[in-house]
């Protein structure tokens, strides 16, 4: 039996005490939900590829300087992370029109955007986590001046990085969502990635079919998310040693 502290259990993920102040272990669920859960479901087998993707993800990350919160994996669906206040933003990079910004502005499916975009979203599940302009953000607070440039000169560095290691495997990045925590040191902090990447909060088009890599498989009933996932594991060539 699991007998560790819960901390707090989320759609996909489920945080747990760490072994050492300041660390906590992030435990990777298959279950997967959309359109703020309406629609609940599992992929089999999905904690454990997101596990190994974000681990892959976040240690070439750190290896072009940017801080996260990624320590080591511990498991097949567990990884040890730094314990930071998670800045109630959610951070959605695009660089092609997909989905809520297809909707929303009618821009059509796969047109290149002109030039990369950020949008921000308040974390409120009651709220529907609503599109929120940066003016909102320095009204009500959540995050300062200093860490919006933060966050947002890490967004752009990361998407960059991401787009060449995606299309190294014949994968567009159309689209993904990024979260960022405080790591505090006595009163001062600084902003550092946290959450995942995986295929959960990217949009990834096959460069040469255009076949849906990601979790719009299952957020547009298309079946096969296993299968999807799997590929993009295998094509970053992070399913090979066991452990
Ligand atoms: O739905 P929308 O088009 O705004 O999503 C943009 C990107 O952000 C997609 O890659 C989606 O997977 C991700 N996202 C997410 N979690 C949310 C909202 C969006 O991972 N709550």
């Amino acid at each position: 039996m699991n007998r560790r502290r819960q901390i707090y259990e989320g759609k996909a993920k489920i945080l747990y005490e760490g072994p050492e102040p300041g660390t906590l272990i992030q435990y990777f669920k298959d279950d997967a939900t959309a359109f703020n859960a309406q629609k609940k479901g599992t992929i089999n087998g999905k904690g454990v590829i997101n596990n190994r993707i974000s681990e892959f993800v976040f240690t070439r990350l750190s290896h072009i300087g940017i801080p996260t919160h990624f320590i080591r994996r511990l498991n097949m669906r567990e990884q040890l992370v730094r314990q930071v206040d998670i800045i109630p933003l959610e951070v959605v990079v695009r660089n092609v029109a997909a989905g809520s910004i297809s909707k929303r502005l009618g821009i059509e499916e796969g047109e290149p955007l002109p030039h990369t975009l950020l949008e921000y979203y308040y974390k409120d599940d009651a709220l529907g986590d609503p599109l929120i302009a940066e003016e909102h953000i320095a009204c009500f607070g959540w995050a300062s001046n200093e860490e919006m440039q933060d966050m947002s000169s890490m967004a752009i560095r990361i998407n960059d990085f991401l787009c060449g290691m995606f299309a190294a495997v014949g994968i567009r990045l159309v689209d993904f969502k990024l979260e960022f925590g405080r790591l505090w040191d006595g009163d001062y902090s600084r902003v550092i990635l946290a959450d995942e990447i995986s295929p959960d909060g990217c949009r990834l088009w096959d460069m040469a079919t255009g076949e849906k890599l990601d979790k719009d498989r299952f957020r547009r009933d298309l079946g096969g998310e296993e299968d999807a996932y799997t590929e993009v594991a295998r094509r970053l060539g992070v399913l090979q040693d066991d452990g």
